[in-house]
């Protein structure tokens, strides 16, 4: 197979993943509305390039959190990465520290906080769900002494989006075995034959004697939060973390701002890759409409597929992009390799953006560079809503 898009490695995930596991990967919410809306988004900004600019060095470091990364791009939290390929959680962490960018591992990972910083020496995030506090907190202390550089806490996730796909196939670990998942293995035997001999995934992090096991487990799969999940666990949460911090799952302009005050140093604008509320706006209609920062670190996800993509974001003020399906569709072909893949061609479209667009590094990119093309779907929203000072 030629491989010159994660178009490409998503239909070599398709092929080779049983069903079930591939809608998983790809689901959204209800009407998969906002998953469609994340791509759609970056095809209403076209580019006006500019015109006999020297190119003959095009810098496409970034900084992210305050270090330099080859471009800007992070690893997005992904959970039971195990399922795509085995150990994917290290595949996609030394994919990441290979494209020197960070990785962000998730709560809900098949290789714990400890195994990961053991075996993986890039730039590791770890990102939090707060399923129940005292666990949280136990989560929140583990990656410090693992020494993460930063803490990504999930806030879209009150209780799980109703995924339409994985509640038609009962998607659920351990697998339900019935004659359909019994002839969905069957028929896609590559994978089936590393599950025969790695085994499906566990919740590394829920091993431990200190992770209150079973109830915990199932909460986390089910995506049962602490529904008393507030403000103030979040502060709590930021004077157990002293180092660096985003908030990811934030959407509404007022939620950065207050992200901002109480001096937590970022947030991800996403909506959860569609997964969660469908008809959820846009990160990159709502980045569009931010005030650019110089002292908070705005970051954004969903429907990153071309480094074009990327050059979009960052033009409209975005630090960096989270990846989350591209590189799931690299790792589930070929693992490591495949994640890399995924990541290089995000990295090498980026640079060759930067090329036509007359645009010799990130520093420079901005909204210049863009032109919006749709009317149909911007929605003017009243000022107040953005009353962000910039700084
Ligand atoms: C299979 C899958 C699992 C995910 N698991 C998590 C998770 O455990 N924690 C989290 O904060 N976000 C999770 N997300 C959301 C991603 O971090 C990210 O927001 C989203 O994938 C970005 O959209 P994209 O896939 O279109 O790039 C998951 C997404 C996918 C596709």
């Amino acid at each position: 197979m030629m491989v010159l898009s994660i178009a490409d490695l998503q239909r070599g995930a398709h092929n080779v993943l049983p069903s079930m596991v591939r809608d998983y990967l790809e689901g959204g919410a209800q009407d998969e509305r906002t998953l469609h809306a994340n791509p759609a988004a970056y095809r209403n900004w076209q580019f006006m390039p500019r015109r006999l600019v020297a190119l003959n060095d095009i810098q496409t470091q970034a900084k992210i959190m305050g270090d330099t990364a080859a471009f800007p791009a992070v690893v997005a939290p992904t959970g039971l990465n195990a399922l795509f390929w085995p150990e994917g959680d290290l595949a996609l962490a030394r994919a990441a520290q290979r494209s020197q960018i960070p990785f962000t591992l998730s709560t809900a990972s098949s290789l714990s906080i400890e195994d990961i910083a053991q075996q993986a020496q890039g730039r590791n995030w770890f990102q939090l769900y707060v399923i129940e506090r005292d666990l949280a907190f136990d989560l929140v202390s583990r990656a410090r002494n693992a020494g993460y550089e930063c803490l990504v806490v999930t806030v879209d996730v009150v209780a799980n989006g109703k995924r339409e796909r994985d509640l038609r196939n009962q998607f659920a670990l351990p697998v339900r075995y019935n004659w359909r998942t019994l002839w969905d293995g069957v028929s896609h035997p590559a994978w089936s034959w590393r599950y025969l001999r790695h085994g499906l995934p566990v919740l590394g992090n829920f091993n431990t004697p200190a992770a209150r096991s079973p109830a915990a487990r199932a909460a986390l799969l089910s995506r049962a939060m602490d529904r008393t999940f507030t403000w103030e666990t979040l502060e709590q949460i930021r004077q157990q973390w002293p180092g660096k911090m985003l908030v990811k799952g934030v959407l509404h302009p007022q939620d950065a701002a207050r992200c901002r005050q109480m001096g937590i140093d970022g947030v991800v604008l996403s909506n959860h890759g569609g997964r969660q509320l469908d008809d959820a706006c846009t990160a990159l209609d709502i980045l569009a409409q931010l005030p650019r920062f110089k002292d908070f670190n705005v970051l954004i996800d969903g429907g990153v597929r071309r480094g074009s993509d990327i050059a979009k974001a960052v033009a409209l003020g975005a630090q960096a992009v989270m990846i989350g399906r591209a590189a799931l569709y690299g790792l589930a072909c070929k693992g490591e390799d495949g994640a890399y893949q995924a990541l290089s061609l995000l990295h090498d479209e980026y640079r060759d953006t930067l090329l036509q667009l007359g645009c010799p590094a990130t520093s420079q990119l901005g909204p210049d560079y863009l032109h919006r093309t749709a009317i149909n779907n911007h929605i003017q929203l009243p000022e107040s809503r953005f009353c962000m000072e910039s700084a």
